[in-house]
């Protein structure tokens, strides 16, 4: 295993990690850190486990997520290629110190890994969940593993690197979980380097709507849903409208006992972004669907139509349904089809160089 060097929670020093077969060790002041699958620490401190939705128990919790959002695979990788094309500034980030957050099982770290893509000298690649971590690590292919990848667990509002100790950080489907994103923001910000970057994939505010819109037409079909389904659809669409409604005013408490917390609007993320710190933040376009080609006997909406009711929990009869509809649906809202609705956004936070300063 190649050495850990990171910043250690408790004395805020940066230092060597001493490993054992189930612990690391902060050489400087004894602190200790379980290590999961003898290779990935876990940084977390009492209070940061929490907004792990995606289970305590071992394993069993991610490989299920892993086995619902199989479509997510492919999609990680066009999205990373549509940054490149859409952002060409991003290359001047190539052969530098990345991080990848709330990576899950993996749909982004597999093409990240690689180093093909995004050429890197060192990938950490985290997660607040070690479950998560751990269903990422068994999918490494052989090419990752001759390159310089660690994995660490921890949350992004406290992260054991030092000021600047980091060029690029790329999340995919991460901040809208943290209840505290904006805190989250701070601390990216504190840990990048001088006119480093933050990237972020989060759902598109309006791709939901239209999710709602599918949700309520099979409401209204009788025959669509089982009884179970449309309690989980009727429940889904009461969370999803309360927190559009619920807009400014967040509240904390109810937000913290839900999974998806915020789907982020243009002007708020721009605002959030500016009060953190950064000095440039853009919405690096709104991603519209990728061709179908990229999804092999595919249509790429159907593919996140299902998905995304299977997130909901729906039945084999309800996503039948819901995958009938997706074939058939074309109708017009404003000057879209819906099938040519965007379903996700990209978020580019700069921080200013030291010479902007
Ligand atoms: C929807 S999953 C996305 C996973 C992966 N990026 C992907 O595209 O499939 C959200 C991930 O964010 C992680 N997460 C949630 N809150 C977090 C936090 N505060 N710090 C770090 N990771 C967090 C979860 O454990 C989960 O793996
Ligand atoms: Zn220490």
């Amino acid at each position: 295993m190649s050495q850990l060097t990171y910043l250690c929670l408790r004395c805020r020093e940066v230092v060597a990690f001493v490993a054992s077969a189930d612990d690391v060790t902060c050489a400087r002041c004894g602190a200790r850190f379980p290590l999961v699958l003898g290779s990935i620490p876990v940084f977390l401190d009492e209070g940061m486990k929490e907004a792990n939705f995606y289970g305590e128990m071992f394993r069993e919790a991610a490989t299920r997520y892993e086995e619902r959002f199989r479509v997510e695979a492919e999609h990680g990788r066009w999205v990373l290629l549509r940054l490149l094309e859409l952002e060409p500034r991003m290359r001047d980030a190539f052969g530098k110190r990345v991080l990848e957050i709330g990576a899950g099982t993996g749909h982004l770290t597999r093409s990240l890994a690689a180093g093909e893509i995004f050429p890197f000298r060192t990938l950490v690649v985290s997660d607040v969940s070690p479950e998560m971590l751990a269903v990422n690590w068994g999918q490494r292919t052989e090419t990752e593993k001759g390159r310089d990848v660690q994995m660490a667990a921890f949350n992004v509002l406290k992260t054991p690197f030092p000021d600047g100790g980091v060029d690029v950080v790329l999340g995919f489907d991460v901040l809208h979980h943290v209840l505290d994103y904006r805190k989250g923001l701070r601390e990216i910000h504190r840990i990048l380097a001088p006119g480093g970057v933050l990237v972020v994939k989060e759902p598109y505010r309006e791709a939901y709507r239209l999710f709602a819109f599918l949700a309520m037409t099979l409401l209204r079909d009788r025959l669509a849903l089982t009884f179970r389904d449309r309690r989980k659809v009727t429940a889904w669409i009461r969370h999803f409208s309360r927190l559009i409604r619920s807009g400014e005013e967040e509240d904390h408490a109810a937000l913290a006992t839900v999974d998806d917390k915020y789907f982020f609007t243009r002007e708020g993320v721009v605002r959030d972004g500016k009060e953190a710190g950064f000095g440039e933040v853009s919405e690096c376009n709104v991603l519209e669907r990728p061709r179908e080609s990229v999804f092999e006997g595919g249509n790429f909406f159907g593919a996140m139509v299902v998905d995304f009711f299977r997130g909901v929990g729906l039945s084999r009869w309800g996503l039948r349904s819901a995958a009938a509809l997706a074939r058939d649906v074309d109708v017009c809202i404003g000057d879209r089809f819906l099938k040519d609705y965007p379903v996700n956004t990209l978020f580019v936070f700069r921080k200013a160089d030291r010479s902007d300063v």
